[in-house]
């Protein structure tokens, strides 16, 4: 049975040659540590502004800019860096799916191994924007680190930086239509339920916490709450509860080594 939730993946493999020749010296181009897809929009004052992680693996996983989609097929993918100052750090296999619009300013945009940006994802950055490793951003959502605008406070007579940076742990998964604002920091292994507005440093939450509502409040926290996401246990679990009725849940035998937070291998 096919995978019902698997992507279309398809490679622009002329503008992936033409993007790496450009960007980065020979011995590291000839890797095409970037994969795009069609309709994917790439612009930079400089090609400085791209950078790969320290700890790049140029044999390991690629990444994928705009070259993945469910059902964002024909919508373009945007990356749009404006001043020479700003600054786009991938690393492995990070994922820009079709529709998403990457916007840097001026600034730092770190993105961590196996990052995933889902399906019409905005990320704003005008100031820093950590994303750590494993961190999944479910389509519709936005993160912005600024408020582009100033607002006068005549009380203090002070006017506020509007920028403040975000920061996103390891392990996170961040569901669908979600606004992550600016001055937000979420620590590892956090879950942010689906349309939620976060906008506070919620670093002193346990692992394994949801977080949900507008503004998002912690809602529980239990231990090893996280996304699956070993694609293999994922791909197995969807045909167990197609083939069988869709019953409640399935129950685990004692004893699983399952760790949760396993790659597909
Ligand atoms: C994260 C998620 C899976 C959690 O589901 P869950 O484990 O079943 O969580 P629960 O339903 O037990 O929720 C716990 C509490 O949070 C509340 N809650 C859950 N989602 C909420 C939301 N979006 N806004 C406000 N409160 C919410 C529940 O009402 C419950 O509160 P209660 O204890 O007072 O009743 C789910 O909320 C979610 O976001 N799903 C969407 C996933 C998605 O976007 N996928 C896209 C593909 S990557």
């Amino acid at each position: 049975m096919k995978f019902k939730f698997s992507s279309i993946r398809r490679v622009n493999y002329l503008h992936t040659l033409l993007f790496n020749f450009r960007t980065f010296p020979f011995h590291v181009a000839r890797h095409l540590p970037v994969l795009i897809g069609y309709k994917v929009k790439i612009s930079a004052p400089s090609r400085k502004c791209f950078s790969l992680s320290e700890d790049f693996d140029l044999h390991g996983a690629p990444i994928e800019l705009g070259v993945r989609t469910n059902f964002s097929k024909g919508i373009p993918t945007q990356i749009r860096l404006i001043k020479k100052s700003s600054r786009l750090v991938l690393s492995n296999a990070v994922r820009v799916s079709k529709g998403s619009t990457i916007l840097l300013h001026h600034g730092t945009l770190h993105m961590g191994k196996n990052s995933y940006c889902g399906e019409r994802v905005l990320i704003v950055c005008h100031n820093r924007i950590d994303i750590g490793y494993n961190v999944a951003i479910a389509w519709n959502s936005q993160v912005y680190d600024s408020n582009f605008h100033f607002v006068y406070r005549e009380k203090s007579s002070e006017i506020q930086n509007c920028t403040k940076p975000i920061k996103i742990g390891h392990n996170v998964w961040i569901g669908n239509t979600c606004t992550i604002a600016p001055g937000t920091v979420i620590p590892d292994y956090t879950t942010v339920a689906q349309n939620s507005l976060v906008n506070k440093n919620f670093a002193s939450v346990p692992k394994g916490s949801l977080l949900a509502g507008i503004p998002a409040v912690l809602k529980k926290t239990e231990p090893f709450f996280c996304l699956l996401w070993n694609k293999n246990m994922e791909r197995s679990l969807h045909r167990y509860f197609d083939e069988n009725g869709q019953p409640e849940v399935f129950q685990l035998p004692e004893n699983t080594p399952a760790n949760p937070y396993d790659l597909e291998s």
